[in-house]
């Protein structure tokens, strides 16, 4: 299993590759690939649980999508996203919360979003033995505040205000920053400005490592491709295809044949 010290002595050496997983069968394909840490993400709410954003996505659904990708993957590095609203109440309903992750679903590491503002929080789970994962630019649990899906960091004053949250952060004892669409300039400055390294979403070529959500990188979704993600297969196709065939067989009886059934005696 990869260490947090390996993870974060990655840094200006080698690429880390972060991938969203949030079942058992797909947690054992994007380990036995190889990746570097799976993301239990609360995008498993606009991927899995059919909702439009994070916002509605409960401990109770983070809790059982972690104790998933741990069944499926029993020697990964997993990191769980803190969903909304169970780290932002108090301090101590935080603690209480990210500490569930690794006693009862067996995460390695939390992430929460947000910078200075949450410094003191990532400071306190440290200390409680929690490892933080940082999360800036577009927080997608802030999308009413923000006014939809922008890129961030686009000019000098806001790439300053990120290098100063990244900072934060890393004082507070974060592990690593998820930079989630931050210009490609600014994430290439923040990522010079820490010793810990950052892990890029839709923030160009220059961060220490990239994440991409599973759903997008298999197809799983024809209608949406966000610009800065890549298919690498149509599962969407396949599935399709493959359920459009069973149909097919059965309705012919092409299937079940002779070596489906059982008999008697
Ligand atoms: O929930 C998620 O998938 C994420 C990544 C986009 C970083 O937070
Ligand atoms: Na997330």
């Amino acid at each position: 299993m990869i260490t947090l010290q390996k993870l974060i002595s990655m840094k200006g050496k080698e690429p880390i590759v972060m991938i969203t997983a949030y079942d058992a069968p797909f947690a054992r394909i994007v380990h036995e690939a190889g990746v570097d840490i799976i993301l239990v993400g609360d995008s498993v709410g606009n991927n899995v649980l059919g909702y439009k954003d994070t916002l509605p996505v409960t401990m109770e659904d983070m809790l059982r999508h972690v104790q998933a990708v741990r069944r499926g993957a029993p020697d990964a590095f997993i990191v769980a996203d803190m969903p909304f609203l169970s780290y932002q109440c108090s301090a101590d309903e935080a603690v209480l919360n990210a500490g569930r992750f690794l006693k009862e679903a067996g995460a390695n590491a939390v992430k929460i979003e947000g910078g200075s503002f949450f410094a003191p929080l990532v400071e306190r789970l440290v200390k409680c033995g929690i490892p933080v994962m940082g999360h800036l630019g577009l927080t997608p649990q802030s999308i009413n505040v923000f006014g939809g899906y922008k890129v961030q960091g686009k000019d000098e004053k806001s790439a300053q205000f990120l290098i100063q949250e990244a900072k934060a952060l890393e004082s507070a004892g974060v592990f690593a920053i998820v930079l989630e669409m931050v210009a490609e300039e600014t994430a290439k400055a923040i990522t010079e400005s820490v010793k810990v390294p950052t892990i890029g979403i839709g923030s160009g070529r220059f961060c220490d490592g990239q994440v991409l959500v599973l759903h997008d990188v298999l197809g799983l979704n024809p209608d949406f491709l966000p610009k800065f993600a890549k298919r690498y297969a149509n599962l969407y196709e396949e599935a399709l295809k493959a359920v459009k065939t069973y149909i097919l067989d059965v309705r012919s009886r092409t299937f079940p044949t002779e070596e489906n059934v059982f008999k008697r005696g």
